[in-house]
């Protein structure tokens, strides 16, 4: 990222009070090597800079809080060594910030971070992570390339260096100095919510796409240009066993034989290591019950001794806070462990207190504390932060507007969509025939937000996020529409079908809204929602041929899907370049992409990783020459949809089966009628009266009772307009005030929230809001969810 100022005189005057002295660089080694021989004395060397540092000062070298939560001010007076912006924070509390506020902010950062200290402390700038897990996709206007499942299906190492490289120039673009990617998990269990973070179920094509992928971001080890101008620190994560949690469970235990597990999930770490990874993030989930963040077996012992890793070993949001006898302020155990930096969003002063104290009592070895920030230091030495590096705005990509999303970079993710498609089924209707006249039907056919997926704009994408989100991108209609023109054909937008149009063929896209991390996890792979399946059957009973085009972070089980379409192609979570899809469909791009995951031919979910209990195995894929495939209908019946009654307590205008609404103690049948100060009516969502408004009058009480199918409530809502006066929810233990979370929901459309035990206490059979004063909300849906032991609640 940084302008190497080798032997320029910009070294003394950018930093000239601050950093004493300039050194000659050399081309910069591995920061991921192990450090063994003494680097040079220069009196910016990190170890000389350690020598000066108050006690104070190094422990903030080591926390990492969250941009929503300090100001520059905060930074001037502490100097952390590094900060984040988590997925919904983006630039002065507005998480869809403009790009250029996020530079206006980096350079404050940097600033206030540089400020000169008295008495000869030196003075270190901080830098700035941020999850650019699919291209610098926070910051709106960015080119959004496709989510890794997908690049896992293109299975080419060379376009994956490639996006990294485009990825890191618009990084550099906004400021900042280092993403929080790849993500090298290899997702064993698709129920999993990041599955689609995942390049594949093979460690192998994993090892080969996350080294690549560094190698993009970074530049290569010893080669000149090695995380210099235009290139960023990257992180591979997280270490390790993500991919593996018992029942797809995000943050979960892994289970099994150690070398058997590290065999399969620590796989692609020494490749990773090898291209020079600057960090490694260590996983939320625990290996046979121990936390990896406070587990110095496999966090030191494994990654340092045995894998050689020399690099900063970043913790996960809060995760060392789920350490056994850790909160989020109080933890040495991480240092101890292993931990380098504490990701610690909003509890950073206590934290900063409680460290610089267990240091001062002895708890912490000095030594260790030390050795941590040197890490830091070396990051930043390698960034070229420590050797005349200017505020993010003066370096040579700084502000560069027009290389965020740039055509060359949407020409990439073009490319990357096109490669990543996989045809399932083909009778014979692909490739498209010029002067074809086409229906476009599906809600997603015209959605960016639903083709960019999760990470994108905001931390779980979708829900308010419209097109307008996504400056300059295309939807995979808007390619269609462009493609059939230019084959001298036309194309139509339908997205409820017309009644009684007959088209030459129909495309039909549909599939899995976005999600993030464990609002994202499944008990099973059924794909339940059944839109695109009536639409499909619907233009095949007026004779009408069909193309499916399926959306989605994982293989799922869609047999009815395949029954009833003509053509079925996954097309995974393309991102912004919805074109690339026209690209395959039309054959102006012959369909190369094959599967990195199996296709589950059952619907229950019980991981397949081999041909067996696959529908389509690892490496599936048809090209336009192969055979058709006869369309044998495939076996409709799956079991996890019978378990459905018992899972929604509401949805679709319906309470569940033994789901009872009540006022107080008077019955609301269907969840509508009033009574005791509570007024319920029908409104619409996705379809006439699927929905209810709910208005409270001064301490009125609604409580659903039902099956408690699962530990958790996952309640779609909407607010118009934010509480006046407390509103709780309870389910058994003590009420959570959630007025804080309906306030941030106003006007934002609909909204989740997942209620976990861990806001709730308990999550039994009833559930009750109460509200103090006259307050009114929508509910769309409220269903029983499986969650992982200690998962937390989201707003
Ligand atoms: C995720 C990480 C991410 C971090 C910062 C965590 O919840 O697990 O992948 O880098 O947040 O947003
Ligand atoms: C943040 C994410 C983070 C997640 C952790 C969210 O609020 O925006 O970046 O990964 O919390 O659970």
């Amino acid at each position: 990222m940084a302008l190497k100022a080798v032997g320029r005189l910009v070294c003394g005057a950018a930093l000239g009070a601050l950093v004493a002295g300039c050194s000659t660089q050399e081309p910069v080694r591995s920061v991921s090597a192990p450090v063994a021989e003494a680097p040079a004395a220069a009196e910016n060397s990190p170890e000389a800079l350690l020598a000066r540092m108050s006690l104070e000062r190094k422990v903030a070298q080591i926390i990492q809080p969250d941009i929503g939560s300090i100001t520059p001010e905060d930074m001037r007076q502490y100097r952390f060594g590094t900060i984040l912006n988590g997925g919904n924070s983006g630039p002065y509390g507005n998480d869809k910030a403009p790009a250029a506020d996020w530079l206006k902010l980096a350079d404050a950062i940097w600033e206030a971070s540089t400020a000169p200290l008295p008495d000869g402390e030196p003075v270190i700038p901080a830098i700035w992570a941020t999850d650019a897990v699919h291209g610098h996709a926070n910051v709106p206007g960015a080119t959004v390339f496709p989510h890794n499942i997908a690049l896992g299906a293109a299975g080419d190492a060379d376009l994956v260096r490639r996006i990294g490289a485009a990825t890191a120039t618009e990084i550099e673009v906004t400021g900042l100095d280092w993403t929080f990617a790849p993500t090298v998990a290899v997702a064993r269990d698709d129920r999993w919510g990041r599955t689609y973070e995942s390049y594949s179920e093979d460690p192998a094509l994993v090892t080969k796409l996350g080294a690549a992928m560094i190698e993009g971001l970074q530049g290569r080890p010893g080669e000149p240009g090695y995380l210099g101008p235009g290139k960023v620190a990257a992180t591979a994560k997280h270490y390790f066993g993500d991919g593996g949690t018992a029942q797809g469970v995000d943050q979960g235990d892994v289970n099994g034989d150690l070398g058997e597990l590290m065999a399969i999930h620590a796989a692609p770490y020494p490749a990773a290591i090898d291209a020079g990874v600057a960090s490694v993030m260590a996983s939320f989930n625990s290996i046979n019950g121990t936390k990896m963040h406070g587990n110095k077996p496999l966090l030191t012992d494994q990654l340092r001794g045995k894998l050689g890793f020399g690099g900063v070993v970043v913790g996960d949001w809060n995760g060392h806070g789920q350490i056994k006898g850790c909160t989020n302020s109080d933890c040495p155990q991480a240092l101890l462990a292993g931990l380098d930096i504490y990701m610690v969003p909003e509890d950073w002063k206590a934290l900063h207190a409680s460290l610089v104290r267990q240091v001062k009592d002895g708890t912490i070895p000095m030594a260790r504390l030390d050795e941590a920030v040197l890490r830091v230091l070396r990051m930043k030495q390698a960034l070229g932060i420590l050797d005349g590096e200017v505020k993010p705005s003066a370096r040579p990509n700084g502000g560069k507007w027009a290389l965020l999303g740039s055509p060359e970079h949407r020409a990439l993710a073009r490319e990357a969509v096109a490669k990543s498609q996989v045809i399932l089924k083909n009778a014979g209707v692909l490739p498209l025939k010029a002067g074809a006249r086409i229906e476009v039907a599906g809600s997603a056919a015209d959605n960016i937000p639903q083709q960019a997926g999760g990470w994108s704009v905001t931390w779980q994408g979708g829900g308010d996020l419209t097109a307008n989100d996504f400056p300059g991108a295309t939807s995979i209609w808007g390619g269609i529409a462009a493609a059939a023109k230019a084959a001298g054909g036309e194309a139509v937008l339908a997205p409820k079908g017309s009644p009684a149009s007959k088209p030459d063929i129909a495309i039909v896209v549909f599939g899995e809204p976005p999600y993030a991390e464990f609002v994202g996890d499944r008990k099973d792979l059924a794909f339940r929602d059944k839109e695109g399946l009536a639409l499909l059957k619907a233009y095949k009973a007026r004779g009408v041929p069909t193309v499916a085009v399926f959306l989605s972070g994982r293989p799922l089980w869609v047999n009815r899907e395949l029954n009833a379409a003509d053509a079925f192609v996954a097309a995974w979570l393309p991102g912004s370049e919805g074109a690339g899809v026209a690209d395959v469909l039309f054959g102006k791009v012959q369909p190369t992409g094959r599967l990195s995951f199996s296709w589950p031919k059952t619907c229950e979910g019980a991981p397949v990783n081999w041909p067996e209990g696959a529908l389509f195995p690892r490496g599936y894929g048809l090209g336009f020459a192969a055979p058709r495939i006869a369309p044998v209908p495939l076996d409709e019946t799956c079991s996890a949809l019978s378990h459905d009654a018992g899972a929604a307590w509401f949805a679709s205008g319906k309470l569940g089966a033994r789901v009872q609404a009540l006022a107080d103690n008077a019955l609301l049948p269907d969840l509508r009628g009033s009574g005791n100060g509570i007024v319920a009516t029908g409104v619409d969502r996705k379809a006439q009266e699927d929905a209810r408004r709910i208005a409270f009058g001064p301490g009125a009480r609604l409580s659903l009772t039902g099956p408690a199918s699962g530990a958790a409530f996952r309640i779609t809502y909407l607010v118009n307009q934010r509480p006046a006066a407390p509103v709780t929810v309870t389910a058994g233990g003590k009420p959570l005030d959630i007025t804080q979370g309906l306030s941030v929901a106003e006007g934002k459309g609909w909204r989740e929230i997942v209620l976990t035990p861990k806001c709730l206490g308990e999550t039994g059979g009833k559930l009750t809001f109460a509200s103090e004063a006259p307050f009114a909300f929508q509910i769309g849906e409220i269903t029983r969810d499986e969650t992982a032991a200690g998962a937390e609640c989201s707003f």
